[in-house]
This record gives C-alpha cells, structure tokens and sequence, in this order.
C-alpha cells in the first residue's frame, strides 16, 4: 500500500484531492486538518468510513502529532493553509503561522521520512503578484502582494530550500483560482451564487475589470496526480486554467445561471492591494501530458447547480454560524 498523507484535506480541493487519491486501489490517505471555519467534516461525508481513509484532527504547527504522520507517509500533499485574502487583509497572523511555520514543522518531519518519495507544496499563482500582460512563467520572480500571497511565497521558497538543501523530494504547484462544489462562500464563486439565490446584493470590488484564470478542481487535482508520478523534484509547476475571465463579466454569467438580475451587482470599494490580473504559462504541466478536460461554462453551470441543490450543505454557514455573520459584516458593513 502507498502511505499518502493530505494536510487540509476537509477543505474545498484537499477533499477533492481525497476522493480522487482513494481512486487509486494501492493507495492508503490519512487527512490530518485542523477543521478551521473552512474545513468541515461534511466534505469528506462519502469516504470518512473508507476503509483506506483515516480522519486525523490536528494542527499542522504540532511537531508531535505531525512527526509520526510524515514518518509512515510516501506521499505528502500539503494543501492546509489559510486561504482567503480578504481575512489575510484583516488580520494575517494566523496565514504566517499556518501557511509559514506550519509548512516548516511539516518540511522537517519530511527531512527524516525513510520512505518519503514526494512532497507536494500546494503554492499559488498569487506568489507572482499582478500579471499586467503576458504569462507568467515557473521562473518569474515572485511578487506577492498581499499578506496571503506572501505567507504562500514564504512557504512555497522554503519547501524549495528543503529541496535544495536536504534533497527533501519537494515538488512545487502553483494553481489558479479554483472553482467547483464545496468551496466555501466567502469566495467570490460561491459567495455570489448563494447571495443570488437569495435574491441578495453581490459585492463587486472596484470596477470590476480584475481579471482571475479558473480552473475547474478536478482538473486541479488530475494535475497533482500526474505530477505525483511524473514531476521532477525541485522544480516548480503552474496548473491553470486558461478561462480569463473579468470578475465583472463573471458576475453577469452567475447571475443569469441563477436567473437573477444583474441590479443585484452592488459596486463596492475595492479590496487593498487588489492584484489586477493573473494569468499562467502551463506549457510545461502541458508537456506532461495534462490539459484541462473541464469548459468554464459547462463547469460554471454545473457548479452554480451544485449550489442550487446542496443547500444543506451552505445554508448552515452562512445563516447558522455566528463566526461567519461576523466576518460578513466586517468584511462588507462598512463598504
Ligand atoms: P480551504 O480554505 O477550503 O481549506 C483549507 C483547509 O486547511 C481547511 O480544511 C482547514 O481546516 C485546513 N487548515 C487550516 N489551517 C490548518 C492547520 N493549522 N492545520 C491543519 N489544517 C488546517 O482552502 P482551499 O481553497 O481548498 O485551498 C487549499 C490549498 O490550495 C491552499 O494551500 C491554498 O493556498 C491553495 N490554493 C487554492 C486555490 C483556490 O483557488 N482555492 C488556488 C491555488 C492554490
Ligand atoms: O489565484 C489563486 C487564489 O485564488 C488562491 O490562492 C486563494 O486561496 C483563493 O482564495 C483565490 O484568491 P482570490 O482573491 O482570487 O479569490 P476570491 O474568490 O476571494 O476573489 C476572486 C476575485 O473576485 C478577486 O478579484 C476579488 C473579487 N471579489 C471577491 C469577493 C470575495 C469581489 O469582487 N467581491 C467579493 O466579495
């Protein structure tokens, strides 16, 4: 049996990348993830009781929980992470301690696994910062802008470092937005599709023009499977898309999935530091063998429809849970 060990696995693309891992018949998956506000049991509902599945809760900022878990593992895939840049915006301790130290405590357990053949670091394309024109390539210079997107670029230079110092087997991704079922509706997708329902105003930052690469999650995660087996360690990879889309234009295709009218666009003052555009050269994922398999609109359309039919899975979120009432109204009461 192959030992995977996926950290942030009760997540939006970690539980994702849990399905798809269990696919693999010789495959054993321990999750281990915190269950922050974004990691929720209820993603994983299909495999808890997998017989090659084990749930482990715990912090990946904990040496002693994290040291055996990497010990037995042949593969590691390290998605947990905080993850939304309006939250890293408002307060960014928790992204340096995640996001940083915690890929630290996770890199030096990997330093002495006897059997570790491959460590994923789940980076970003928001390492590169805003991309005015053109693509960015695997090795551009990193501009991270926000204090997310740094505490990524910390993480994903020193998953390379324990690569080029200790010969840890680090492979390093750098995907573009993502978009699916089970991503949590802070984010721009879901958030929009669920305010829609309700016949809510959607928040639209600035004018509207920035513009994100998306890219269907089972796309995300046959990539990171390919590159499992065929990446080279020490190298760098992006995984997009290839859908440029204005979050303006967006907008208007969710809210006529949803039937609703676009009066509901409410103009909003622009998040700080709000990186323009990015937009990723995949030639060499491409080269690989991969290319993306899902279309943005037949993927758009199925997720809004997700959405549309889960709402036990959303509703207790955001009218449930105090915590994300309160990070609603700091985020958006005073805009
Ligand atoms: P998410 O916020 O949905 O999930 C993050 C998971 O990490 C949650 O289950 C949470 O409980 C867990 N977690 C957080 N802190 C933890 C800790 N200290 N110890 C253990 N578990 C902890 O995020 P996502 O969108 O699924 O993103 C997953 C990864 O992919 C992240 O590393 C993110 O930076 C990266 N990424 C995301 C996107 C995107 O568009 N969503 C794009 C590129 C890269
Ligand atoms: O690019 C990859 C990144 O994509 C990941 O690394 C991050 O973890 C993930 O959260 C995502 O970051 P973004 O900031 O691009 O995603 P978000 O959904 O927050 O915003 C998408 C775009 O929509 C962005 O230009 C900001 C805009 N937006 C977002 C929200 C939440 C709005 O206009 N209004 C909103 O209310």
């Amino acid at each position: 049996m192959v030992e995977v060990l996926v950290t942030g696995g009760a997540g939006f693309i970690g539980s994702q990348f849990v399905r798809s891992a269990l696919a693999h018949e010789d495959w054993r998956v321990t999750t281990l993830d915190k269950l922050t506000y974004a990691g929720r049991l209820e993603n994983l509902r299909e495999v808890l009781d997998h017989p090659r599945h084990r749930f482990v809760r715990g912090d990946v900022c904990d040496p002693e929980l994290v040291g055996p878990l990497v010990q037995g593992a042949e593969i590691v895939v390290h998605f947990a992470a905080e993850t939304h840049v309006d939250r890293s915006i408002q307060a960014a301790g928790d992204f340096i301690r995640t996001d940083v130290y915690g890929t630290f405590v996770l890199l030096e357990a990997a330093r002495t696994a006897p059997r570790l053949r491959r460590f994923v670091q789940i980076s970003t394309d928001e390492v590169y910062g805003s991309v005015p024109e053109g693509a960015s390539r695997e090795t551009d210079e990193l501009r991270p802008r926000n204090p997310y997107a740094a505490s990524k670029a910390g993480a994903d230079r020193l998953a390379y470092s324990y690569w080029a110092t200790y010969g840890v087997p680090v492979i390093v991704t750098r995907a573009s937005n993502n978009y699916g079922p089970r991503q949590f509706p802070e984010k721009l997708i879901p958030l929009f599709v669920t305010n829609a329902m309700d016949g809510l105003p959607v928040p639209l930052y600035g004018d509207g023009l920035n513009v994100r690469d998306w890219l269907h999650v089972e796309d995300h995660c046959r990539a990171l499977e390919l590159l499992i087996e065929r990446g080279t360690a020490g190298e760098v990879y992006n995984i997009g898309g290839g859908n440029l889309v204005p979050n303006a234009e967006l907008t208007r295709r969710i809210l006529s999935l949803v039937d609703r009218p676009e009066s509901l666009i409410q103009r909003v003052p622009d998040r700080p530091g709000h990186d323009r555009r990015y937009c990723l050269d995949t030639s060499k994922l491409r080269s690989l063998g991969w290319k993306p398999a899902v279309p943005f609109e037949a993927g758009l359309a199925a997720t809004v429809n997700w959405y549309r039919t889960n709402e036990w899975w959303w509703r207790p979120i955001k009218e449930g849970d105090p915590a994300f009432r309160s990070y609603y109204e700091r985020q958006y009461g005073g805009r």
